[in-house]
């Protein structure tokens, strides 16, 4: 990883805490939706290393693109596409791509739900403080109609299904059952010292 691309990033709530807030105040979203937190680089490798390698990595809520330079330097020829709908955010992600020169990585300034899944992506949801519904009802979508799909979420995936020992046996909408075993960590990021992380 770039040290001082990793500086910037660790930097961009103090230089820039003003005006990220003053997006907050002037939009019409909640100010929570846009809450700012960080995931350290050794959690990030941490919960990647309990995956499959994936065609594609696919951030949900990227803000200034720390999971997309996290994944770019480990695996830069995998491509990464991150979707923010914080304009601010998204622009500073995108400053940064450009100022070290990162290649392979594409960042939208968009809502989730515009996102285009692929068989064989590996989503990272920075659901933390995205809307729940949306979220499930996206997890709904994407494991019924697509193949091979692996998620990393702060929350447990498919709310629905929380209290059934990590177990989920979802139809697809080819009429075909297929069995999902959610696998839970806990890891450190800049909120608490146990996050914990779900995976599918
Ligand atoms: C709290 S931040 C992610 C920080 C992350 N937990 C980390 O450790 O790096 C969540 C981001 O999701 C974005 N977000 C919220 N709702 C969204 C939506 N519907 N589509 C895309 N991004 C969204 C917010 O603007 C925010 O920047």
């Amino acid at each position: 990883m770039n040290k001082d691309l990793l500086f910037e990033l660790d930097n961009y709530w103090k230089n820039f805490r003003q005006e990220d807030t003053d997006f907050i105040y002037d939009s019409d979203e909640s100010s929570i939706v846009y809450t700012y937190g960080s995931t350290p680089f050794e959690t990030f490798n941490n919960v990647i290393n309990q995956v499959k390698k994936p065609k594609r990595f696919v951030v949900l809520g990227s803000s200034i693109g720390w999971q997309c330079f996290f994944w770019n330097s480990l695996f830069p020829d995998i491509p990464v596409i991150g979707y923010e709908i914080h304009d601010f955010r998204f622009d500073f992600s995108c400053y940064l791509a450009d100022k070290y020169n990162i290649e392979n990585i594409y960042l939208v300034n968009d809502t989730l739900t515009n996102v285009d899944i692929m068989d064989g992506d590996l989503i990272w949801e920075n659901n933390l403080c995205i809307d729940e519904d949306m979220i499930d009802d996206f997890n709904w979508k994407v494991l019924t109609r697509n193949k091979e799909i692996q998620i990393v979420s702060y929350l447990p995936i498919l709310s629905e299904h929380k209290d059934s020992n990590n177990n989920l046996i979802l139809m697809d909408v080819n009429n075909n059952l297929n069995q999902y075993n959610q696998k839970v960590f806990e890891y450190p990021v800049s909120w608490t010292d146990k996050q914990t992380f779900y995976i599918l």
